[in-house]
């Protein structure tokens, strides 16, 4: 017999808070439901979903929000920037400091790698030069979990991930999703366009800016290209996060466009360990720098290779 008392009344505020958190995020309720019923990949596709984050975001405060299960693996993996700008618009709209605390003008400071002929407009914030400009959307498409393949507030320490989150990594020769303290895997992410020139590979002298001057011209703007364009590794960028096509036609006019990421922004003494294709007319001996790469890109992003 159900008699009406404490219990009762609790069990009804129990079913009532249940119905408010499946008003508020149907999605992420399903994707419970899913991943109990055995389909994870469908369980995490559901979190990411546009309309189970506007739901989730709609009722949520600072601390729910920082441990929205978006991202988390496998979530992560799945969201689109639009679901991760829900909450983090901030990334592509704060401008840097007009002038620095000490006093320094942005607009009277130049970089080094800001002297490249492919660097345009004012000092902009990281994410924006990197998605949003109008030169990053030519040559590139990077999105956010390109970057971020997880972010755990609890834990800073890869190594000390337990489980399922430490060995879900996505990157080859088997990297940790991100590395002691820092949000990325630089080694993954930001060497691929930050690395040294990779002279050795190619059998030139170390500085560019020397080499370049014996090979251009105002009819051979790119140096890269004399080599590049028909002869060796002409295979290349076939990936979903680079836009091949628009790199060579940013190509056309100076070889800025290549050393850009070969080089010419260099965060890093070495280069990333690039995969080799195949490319018409190759060598058949492999020099001893390339026994150990790859044929092909990443499989996570490698875009099919078009006919010649
Ligand atoms: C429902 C809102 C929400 C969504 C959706 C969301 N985040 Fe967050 N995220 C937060 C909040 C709140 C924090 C904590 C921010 C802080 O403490 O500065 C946070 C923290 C982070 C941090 C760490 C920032 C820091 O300074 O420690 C990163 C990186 C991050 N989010 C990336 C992402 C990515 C990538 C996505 C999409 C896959 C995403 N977030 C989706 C709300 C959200
Ligand atoms: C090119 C790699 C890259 C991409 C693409 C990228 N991020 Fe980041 N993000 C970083 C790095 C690096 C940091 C700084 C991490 C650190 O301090 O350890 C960062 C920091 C952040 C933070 C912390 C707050 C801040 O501004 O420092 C948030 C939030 C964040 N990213 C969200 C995003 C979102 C949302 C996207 C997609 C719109 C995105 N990121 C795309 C590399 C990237
Ligand atoms: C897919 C290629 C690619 C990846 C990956 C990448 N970058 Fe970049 N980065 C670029 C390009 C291209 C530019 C030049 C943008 C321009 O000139 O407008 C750039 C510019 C920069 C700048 C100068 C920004 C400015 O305002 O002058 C910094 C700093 C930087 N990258 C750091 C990083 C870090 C740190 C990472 C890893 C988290 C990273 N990049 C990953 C391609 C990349
Ligand atoms: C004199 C000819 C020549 C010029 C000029 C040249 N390269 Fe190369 N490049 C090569 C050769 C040869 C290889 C190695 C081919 C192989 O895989 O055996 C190579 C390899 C590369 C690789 C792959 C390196 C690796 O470790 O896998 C990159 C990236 C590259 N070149 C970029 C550039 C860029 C950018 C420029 C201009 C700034 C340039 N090259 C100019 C001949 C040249
Ligand atoms: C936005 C950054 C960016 C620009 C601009 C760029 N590269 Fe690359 N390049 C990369 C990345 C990242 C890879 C590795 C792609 C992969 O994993 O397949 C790569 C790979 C290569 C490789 C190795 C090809 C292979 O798979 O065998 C060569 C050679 C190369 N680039 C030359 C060039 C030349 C020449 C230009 C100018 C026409 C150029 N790059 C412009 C980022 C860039």
């Amino acid at each position: 017999m159900i008699r009406f008392g404490r219990l009762d009344r609790s069990w009804a505020g129990a079913a009532l808070a249940l119905l408010l958190a499946m008003a508020a995020g149907a999605g992420a309720t399903r994707a419970i439901a899913q991943t109990a019923a055995g389909d994870p990949a469908a369980g995490a596709k559901a979190i990411a979903e546009l309309g189970a984050v506007l739901a989730r975001a709609a009722n949520s405060d600072y601390e729910r929000a920082k441990w929205d299960p978006i991202h988390f693996k496998p979530a992560i993996d799945h969201a689109r920037d639009e679901a991760c700008l829900v909450c983090h618009k901030e990334v592509l709209e704060t401008k840097p400091r007009p002038v620095s605390p000490a006093g320094v003008k942005a607009e009277q400071t130049e970089a080094w790698y800001q002297t490249l002929d492919t660097y345009a407009g004012a000092q902009e914030n990281f994410h924006w030069r990197h998605i949003a400009s109008p030169y990053a959307k030519q040559v590139m498409n990077l999105s956010c979990n390109f970057c971020h393949q997880g972010n755990d507030p609890r834990e800073e320490a890869p190594q000390d991930l337990i489980g399922k989150a430490a060995t879900t990594t996505a990157w080859p020769r088997n990297a940790p999703v991100f590395t002691l303290r820092k949000m990325v895997n630089p080694s993954e992410t930001c060497l691929r366009c930050h690395g040294a020139f990779p002279a050795e590979s190619m059998g030139l002298p170390p500085k560019w800016e020397e080499t370049r001057e014996g090979l251009e011209s105002p009819d051979t703007p790119n140096g890269c290209l004399t080599c590049h364009a028909e002869q060796f590794r002409t295979v290349r960028h076939h990936v979903t996060y680079l836009n091949a096509k628009g790199i060579e036609d940013a190509a056309k006019d100076s070889s800025d466009a290549c050393y850009g990421c070969h080089g010419g922004r260099s965060w890093y003494r070495i280069s990333y360990p690039y995969p080799r294709h195949p490319w018409p007319d190759m060598p058949a001996d492999l020099p001893d720098w390339a026994k150990d790469r790859p044929k092909t890109s990443d499989a996570r992003f490698a875009l099919p290779i078009p006919a010649k």
